[in-house]
């Protein structure tokens, strides 16, 4: 087990670049199954999916489109509280079958915004891909297509995933350690 330092948190081996990857070869065979006839195109959202993205597509093999879109988390009013706003989607969704790659869902209230304002735009399906999901965590109730692992509600870091800002490049998923 390794552990690591980042910043005043300290964190341990969670779940090995091995293990990580069996699941998302495991999620991408589902994806490529059930929309061989789609020509979907997957969203990924960015930072944290950029790593799942790429290895995620590397196992892909129907006839798809990758874009890349970041959500923006700015203070609204207090009667909308924290909104986040949809950066970079410039492709016309219209029916077509979109794929959100996330990396995690955590509370889902990022989650259901999101799907929400990409359902404004008329597509004919939205799915969503997501490398981890806290169950005991969700508030909000979300159709998850796609997971490749269910986690405790501990912190993570590594795999793409940040502890403020840094962590992102670590191979393998970290978890906090007591
Ligand atoms: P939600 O809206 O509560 O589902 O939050 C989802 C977002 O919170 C994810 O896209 C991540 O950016 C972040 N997040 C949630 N849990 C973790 C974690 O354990 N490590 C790093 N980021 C996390």
């Amino acid at each position: 087990m390794e552990v690591i330092q980042i910043k005043d948190k300290r964190f341990r081996t969670f779940i090995p670049e091995a293990d990580i990857l069996k699941e998302v070869s495991r999620v991408a065979r589902e994806i490529s199954r059930d929309l061989k006839d789609e020509r979907p195109l997957f969203l990924s959202v960015l930072n944290g999916a950029f790593m799942f993205t790429a290895d995620l597509m590397k196992r892909v093999d129907i006839p798809c489109e990758v874009s890349f879109v970041r959500l923006s988390s700015y203070e609204g009013t207090s009667s909308t509280g924290k909104v986040k706003e949809l950066v970079g989607l410039s492709e016309d969704i219209s029916g077509r079958t979109v794929v959100i790659v996330e990396d995690i869902v955590d509370t889902g209230l990022t989650m259901r915004q999101l799907v929400g304002t990409l359902q404004a735009r008329n597509p004919k399906d939205i799915r969503i891909a997501t490398l981890l999901v806290k169950p005991d965590k969700l508030q909000v109730e979300l159709k998850l297509d796609y997971v490749a692992m269910r986690i405790p509600n501990d912190f993570i870091v590594g795999y793409g995933l940040d502890y403020d800002g840094l962590g992102r490049n670590y191979r393998d998923i970290y978890t906090i350690a007591e």
